[in-house]
């Protein structure tokens, strides 16, 4: 391989990666509503699929209220943790990075605004860009899982660096 085959194929596999990038979402939690007492966060998740590379977007009034990431038990019980990572900004970008279920809740008056509906619970999906099949009450078999895991790892690319390679593709096409 030449060195410009090598630059050519980088750039192939920097497009592959592209569409990933292309189709990260934003979910502002309680779209205009914004994250406040009068939400309801069961209703605005429900039907929608989180990835991989999305992010959630919390907005309030800063002071009034907060975010914090919490552990399912915890979420359940409205309980606030006395430590771990409080998010109080009033415009909170939280990036799912792992898939799986992550719970969240309003921690002002000691657990009374969870009690009133501040929680949020979502599911993010492991497969990025890819169109969600049916659902099915089986594991799936070896070899779909095989393909499971590879995509996943694939997915987990630091979106940092995805964003390199498609500036790496971009500089090669003006090159070659
Ligand atoms: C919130 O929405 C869910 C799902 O649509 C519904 O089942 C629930 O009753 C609602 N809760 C309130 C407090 O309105």
């Amino acid at each position: 391989m030449t060195s410009k085959q090598i630059l050519a194929a980088f750039a192939i596999a920097a497009v592959a990666i592209f569409p990933t990038v292309a189709v990260a979402m934003d979910y502002v939690v309680g779209d205009e509503g914004g994250w406040n007492l009068n939400g309801n966060y069961t209703a605005w998740a429900e039907g929608k699929q989180f990835r991989i590379g999305d992010t959630l977007v919390f907005n309030y009034t800063p002071g009034a209220h907060n975010v914090f990431k919490v552990s399912g038990p915890d979420f359940k019980a409205c309980r606030v943790p006395t430590t771990g990572a409080v998010y109080s900004t009033g415009n909170d970008k939280i990036p799912l990075t792992n898939a799986g279920r992550m719970w969240f809740l309003c921690g002002k008056g000691n657990g009374k605004h969870c009690l009133q509906g501040m929680k949020l619970v979502i599911t993010v999906d492991p497969n990025v860009n890819v169109a969600p099949s049916p659902a099915s009450p089986s594991p799936p078999p070896p070899s779909s899982s095989a393909t499971r895991i590879r995509v996943c790892g694939y997915q987990a690319l630091p979106m940092m660096m995805r964003m390199i390679l498609v500036l790496v593709a971009t500089a090669v096409v003006i090159v070659v």
